[in-house]
């Protein structure tokens, strides 16, 4: 019997107060997914969180004289509110300094030093401390930190050691036998190569030197390494390891773990021999996604700072809307891929998708339905070959959205979304029903009713991805549950039900007076 459950996972992120648009990626796509997964039945469970520990966090409260518990705890109630402004779903949110998660972290370092993979010796070599990475050199590029382009220094003290060098094969063997574990393909390619092929070298977990991390238990001098102590938040957030094992056996193994592109390796590399070693089952899927770029550059919490709204996300939420947020960002970041961010696509892509395509279909459509027959949903008569083609091309449009979110495409998935809109707009033009209200009543009937149920079908779809303005039209339609793909079809709309009002949807902006007003931002 196919697993009707779904755990999906967010990366953790590193606690800021400067949460960029970029930042917010990952969790409007793992939000998508997981609402999409909903609505096909599923029992879902969604994952995110923080990750608190390093010696970057411990410095930073440092310098600012503060505890650092105290320093975290507001970063992450401000992390929590960004979360609910997007509209993020989730089931549960894990901070690493939690207790329970802790402990986790310290028996699976029990257990992988008691089973021989992890053991004691010292560590001589490079280290990049805002990534919290340590390098080889062959992995610098131009001598610095591969990752952010950061000097890296030579550090040398008593550390632990886990076997990752036994793993190679293991892995390609992995890889080769289950495409689907690593996506896109393209990413299995760069850690082959990159990383596996060269020889993979035994990974420092512990350190000495750092304080602010999860205690080796047997060897409390040394701090768990924190990339070992974040892995395992995706174990320990469904209780693994604990005296209530429920959701682990319920829900593991997670069927994906969405993350950057910039931290692949750390999740198709390390965890995987982890948990090889720990003999857990693997996650079903690992999807590196691209990045929202600027001028060629991630956009990131340290850099771009002329640009405000990308920067404080709030921004542009408070003045376009949850969902054009949400909008941009899955539409014009093909999924596995970069795309760059300019605030004057995003407010053409408001204007003519989410006004034009969507807001227009609706809204003439309500229109008509109240000016014609009184909101009441008429009753279908013979179709004609306009209402097939249109029936034809809104299910084609429907099974491919479910086909690219079975893929988690969901750029592709909201195009295809986007063109059952489309398709209404055209047979709009195509029946005039203006022209038969004039003297042919029965045609009207039938045109009101198809375009009724290509927006209630379209709309069903699309409450996953803009939960806000799919919600006030199926309360229209008087549509209030969630799991409900089975509605998704023609012919379901019973005549003689009423159809409610739909308040403005995405009212039309101005774009230059919307972008001199940005500018104007301080
Ligand atoms: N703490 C680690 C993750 C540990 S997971 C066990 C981390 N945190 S992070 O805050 O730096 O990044 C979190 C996620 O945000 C990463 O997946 C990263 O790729 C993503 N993004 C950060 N900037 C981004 C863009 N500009 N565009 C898209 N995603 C980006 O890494």
């Amino acid at each position: 019997m196919e697993k009707n459950t779904f755990y999906i996972t967010t990366p953790i992120y590193y606690p800021s107060n400067k949460m960029t648009l970029g930042n917010c990626y990952s969790t409007i796509i793992a939000d998508c997914i997981a609402r999409f997964n909903k609505m096909l039945g599923k029992d879902v469970f969604y994952l995110t969180g923080t990750d608190e520990h390093g010696e970057k966090l411990a410095k930073t409260a440092e310098a600012k004289g503060m505890e650092i518990k105290n320093y975290l705890d507001v970063m992450i109630e401000d992390i929590k509110d960004l979360w609910k402004l997007l509209d993020i779903d989730y089931s549960k949110f894990i901070r690493t300094t939690d207790t329970y998660h802790e402990k986790v972290a310290q028996k699976v370092f029990n257990e992988l030093y008691k089973k021989g993979y992890i053991y004691k010796s010292k560590y001589k070599g490079l280290y990049c401390l805002p990534c919290e990475s340590f390098w080889t050199e062959s992995q610098l590029v131009d001598g610095r930190c591969p990752d952010c382009g950061r000097e890296v220094k030579y550090e040398e003290e008593e550390a632990y050691f886990f076997k990752l060098s036994e793993f190679g094969d293991k892995l390609l063997k992995l890889y080769e036998e289950n495409p689907e574990f690593l996506q896109p393909n393209s990413r299995v390619h760069e850690m082959v190569n990159n990383f596996i092929k060269p020889g993979l070298q035994d990974l420092c977990v512990s350190r000495t030197s750092v304080k602010w991390g999860i205690p080796v238990e047997f060897d409390p001098k040394h701090t768990i390494y924190v990339w070992i102590d974040a892995l395992f938040n995706y174990l320990s957030a469904i209780g693994y390891a604990s005296d209530d094992e429920t959701n682990y056996k319920k829900y593991w193994p997670a069927d994906l773990h969405l993350i950057g592109k910039d931290i692949v390796r750390f999740h198709s590399i390390y965890w995987p021999a982890l948990l090889m070693a720990l003999d857990v089952p693997l996650p079903k899927q690992i999807y590196g996604h691209g990045w929202l770029l600027l001028g060629g550059q991630k956009l990131s919490k340290s850099k771009n700072s002329l640009v405000k709204e990308i920067i404080d996300p709030r921004i542009l939420v408070s003045r376009y809307s949850v969902d054009s947020v949400r909008y941009y960002l899955i539409r014009e970041i093909p999924f596995g891929s970069d795309g760059t961010y300019s605030t004057e696509n995003f407010l053409k892509r408001i204007n003519t998708d989410l006004c034009n395509d969507f807001g227009n279909l609706v809204k003439r459509t309500l229109t008509m339905a109240q000016k014609y027959f009184g909101s009441i949903v008429p009753k279908q008569a013979d179709l004609n070959n306009d209402d097939i083609e249109l029936i034809k091309n809104v299910e084609t449009a429907k099974n491919n959205v479910l086909e690219y979110m079975k893929k988690f495409d969901v750029s592709k998935a909201i195009t295809e979304l986007f063109s059952i809109f489309g398709f209404g707009n055209k047979y709009i033009d195509q029946t005039m029903p203006w022209n038969l209200a004039k003297d042919n009543d029965t045609r009207l009937k039938t045109v009101i009713y198809n375009l009724l149920e290509t927006i209630k079908i379209g709309t069903v779809l699309l409450q996953s991805f803009l939960p806000q303005g799919a919600k006030k039209v199926l309360n229209a339609f008087g549509i209030d549950e969630v799991n409900i793909i089975q509605i998704a079809k023609f012919g379901l709309l019973k005549d003689g039900a009423k159809i409610g009002e739909v308040e403005m949807l995405y009212p039309r902006l101005d774009i230059e007076k919307e972008l001199k007003e940005l500018a104007l931002l301080d």
